[in-house]
């Protein structure tokens, strides 16, 4: 083990200005949770992102939960996700009592292969059972195929929840990133490119369904001056406090994109030339925020496996990880349907096996990225 100070993958990385909003809160005591900085977060990043509308709430899981709650998703009915994420993007699905259904990515972009879709559709379809909605993840910044998703998708009339959470900030053809289905939702996760601690946004723009939103998010507490309650709610809306450093954030957004995007080019700079690493694409017309590096190894050409670089990483003090484990893989979701790309090639199994993601921060000088340079090329060079 080495003394060296810890490199992490994506640490928070305050502004300064967040103090300002939070002391606002103190001095007005709204502690208590909504306040002003609730309502401007909203607005601001509604604004930001180009929706009519938003809902801050507690966790990116909560926003999730609630678009599928939005959506009516109930037991008995099956919602297809895309495979190689974060298993909070499924979770909601089970806590609705329904069933997933899982979607291989595609090459280009890592995430959810129109192919596959277009196949667990047509199947869907013919045993007259269509899902409720279709959870398309934006993995790493990168956003998906979402002109062949939704046309797919409008075809069959299935709505669409863009899990945003990684790439806040990103665009497609122009347009940001979790705008593009019926709801999108963002993290404000403390490893998330602008971070709250703890949060997320619901957006949509469908203002009356953001109403719903909140009022589910608030215990689903009828317009009466007793308690009164006619259905199931949660506590799932964003405190004051955490909403002021949300502002804070989102004011440095666009340089935040900014310095992971030149990350990710300090390191393709540094390794892209070496044989048997491939970093992860940017579709044409995207902008990725490169929330996190990440790259795929061929093993044989390097003759190391990605936990042998991990591991040689985390011996000099440095935190990087494999590329998220599918879901179809989880054992939670043993015996779940799952539609690879195509019959006998599973994309995200491969990106599975063969990925590594770097140290990303914002924060993270020229020199620490040096150190994990350095660590990555004598690890494939032992
Ligand atoms: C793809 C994806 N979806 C959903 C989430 C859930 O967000 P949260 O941690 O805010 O609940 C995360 C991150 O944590 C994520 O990476």
């Amino acid at each position: 083990m080495t003394s060296k100070s810890r490199i992490f993958l994506s640490p928070p990385h305050m502004s300064g200005n967040e103090q300002k909003y939070i002391n606002e809160a103190f001095e007005t005591n709204w502690i208590a949770p909504l306040g002003p900085n609730v309502d401007a977060f909203e607005k601001e990043l509604a604004e930001y992102v180009g929706s009519k509308g938003a809902a801050a709430v507690s966790s990116g899981t909560a926003a999730i939960h609630l678009a599928l709650r939005l959506l009516g998703v109930q037991q008995g009915d099956t919602v297809f996700c895309s495979s190689l994420t974060f298993i909070a993007s499924a979770n909601p699905i089970l806590y609705q009592g329904a069933e997933p259904v899982f979607i291989d990515s595609e090459p280009d972009t890592w995430n959810m292969s129109p192919v596959a879709l277009e196949r667990a559709m047509e199947e869907a379809k013919r045993e007259g059972k269509l899902p409720k909605a279709v959870i398309v993840v934006n993995l790493y910044g990168q956003s998906a195929k979402m002109d062949e998703i939704l046309a797919i998708c409008n075809h069959y009339q299935v709505p669409v929840v863009e899990d945003a959470a990684e790439s806040l900030g990103s665009t497609y053809k122009g347009k940001k990133s979790g705008t593009f289905g019926k709801f999108g939702i963002y993290s404000f996760n403390g490893n998330k490119i602008i971070t709250t601690s703890g949060g997320g946004m619901l957006v949509s723009d469908d203002v009356e369904a953001l109403q719903k939103a909140r009022f589910l998010a608030t215990q689903a507490r009828d317009p009466a001056p007793h308690y009164q309650h006619s259905q199931v709610g949660y506590n799932y809306r964003m405190s004051n406090i955490v909403a002021g450093i949300g502002r804070a954030q989102l004011e440095v957004l666009d340089e935040r994109v900014k310095a992971r995007r030149a990350i990710f080019d300090r390191y393709v700079q540094a390794l892209g030339d070496i044989e048997g690493i491939q970093f992860m694409p940017e579709l044409e017309g995207t902008m990725s925020n490169r929330w996190l590096t990440t790259l795929t190894i061929d093993q044989q050409a390097l003759g190391v496996t990605p936990m042998d670089i991990i591991n040689a990483l985390a011996e000099e003090n440095i935190e990087a990880r494999p590329v998220w484990k599918p879901l179809h893989l989880q054992p939670v979701f043993n015996g779940v349907t799952y539609y690879p790309h195509q019959e006998g090639w599973s994309v995200s199994d491969e990106l599975f096996a063969n990925g590594i993601c770097l140290p990303s921060g914002s924060s993270m000088t020229i020199d620490e990225q040096n150190r994990v340079i350095d660590v990555f090329i004598k690890a494939i060079k032992r």
